[in-house]
């Protein structure tokens, strides 16, 4: 079989590479099998797979996730015969382009992990960055902004990374601050949880969970600022790496 011969003699001129000079597990791969590989995923498999890699039930590469796939030769397996009796179908393409894919779908899980440490970017997330001041992990924190035990299943790393860097960017609507005003004029500012037509539930700035009904409300403003302060300057691209590869870690009861 040729593909197979050729696929490994690649491979091992790769690992010999990474074991002299400790190549992080990004560049196990060369950008340019990894840029092919994400052209033909767009033409051959994104329609089934989706954007992300985890259209189809059971398989999600960002994950790493698959059914019966362990290493690499059984992914050029499965991307050359398809799965039998599954609508996975074979895909006819040339050496290059399967390892081209090979190397796009192993990608999607390396940037999911993140680059930097995961010990580091906690001991910055308790540490210098005070995110437990406003944030709660698995408990453990403060309830004035949203709770982030699982923010890494939900959010991926650019995302994550711009919420840190230019938390305004990107409020979403369920972590909106709002202002209410009561008859009696007393003010509540507080991260709004839940609303509907008749009454509002936020946390207020002494973490209290409030219940507002609005027909006893003066005022009532949704707020477009954050209290979250930038972190642009306070980090280096270094310590932002690990920061959002410590968040990526969070997934919630999965990882525990
Ligand atoms: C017509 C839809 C379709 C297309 C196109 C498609 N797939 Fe799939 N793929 C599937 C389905 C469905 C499964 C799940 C099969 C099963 O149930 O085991 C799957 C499974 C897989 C798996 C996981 C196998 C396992 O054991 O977990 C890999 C890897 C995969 N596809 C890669 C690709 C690649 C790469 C391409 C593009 C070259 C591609 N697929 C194109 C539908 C598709
Ligand atoms: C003063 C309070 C405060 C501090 C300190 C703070 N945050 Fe936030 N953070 C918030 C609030 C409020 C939100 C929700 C509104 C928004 O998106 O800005 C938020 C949102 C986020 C989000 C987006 C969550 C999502 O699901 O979209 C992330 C990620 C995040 N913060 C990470 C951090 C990290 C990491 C630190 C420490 C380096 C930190 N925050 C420090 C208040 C804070």
């Amino acid at each position: 079989m040729r593909f197979a011969g050729s696929f490994t003699t690649r491979l091992s001129v790769v690992a010999v590479l990474g074991f002299q000079t400790h190549l992080t597990a990004q560049q196990r791969y060369l950008p340019i099998d990894v840029e092919n590989g994400s052209r033909l995923y767009r033409s051959n498999c994104f329609a089934c797979h989706g954007p992300e890699g985890n259209s189809i039930p059971g398989v999600d590469f960002r994950r790493g996730l698959f059914k019966r796939v362990s290493d690499d030769d059984d992914l050029l397996r499965v991307i050359a015969n398809g799965v039998p009796g599954t609508a996975m179908p074979p895909t006819a393409i040339n050496d290059s382009g399967r390892f081209a894919l090979v190397a796009y779908i192993r990608s999607m899980s390396e940037s999911a992990k993140g680059s930097g440490d995961v010990v580091r970017g906690r001991a910055l997330f308790e540490g210098k960055g005070g995110c437990l001041a406003c944030h709660r992990v698995n408990g453990k924190g403060s309830r004035l902004g949203p709770d982030l035990s699982e923010v890494g299943a939900v959010r991926n790393a650019p995302y994550l990374e711009r919420s840190v860097v230019a938390p305004a960017e990107s409020i979403l609507p369920e972590h909106r601050f709002v202002r209410a005003v009561t008859r009696e004029g007393s003010v509540i500012v507080g991260r709004r949880l839940n609303e509907d037509t008749h009454s509002i539930q936020l946390i207020d700035q002494d973490e209290q969970l409030r219940s507002l009904l609005k027909s006893e409300l003066r005022e009532y403003t949704l707020l477009t600022t954050t209290t979250m302060p930038s972190y642009q300057d306070k980090f280096s691209p270094a310590e932002l790496a690990d920061l959002v590869t410590y968040l990526l870690s969070l997934r919630g009861l999965e990882s525990q």
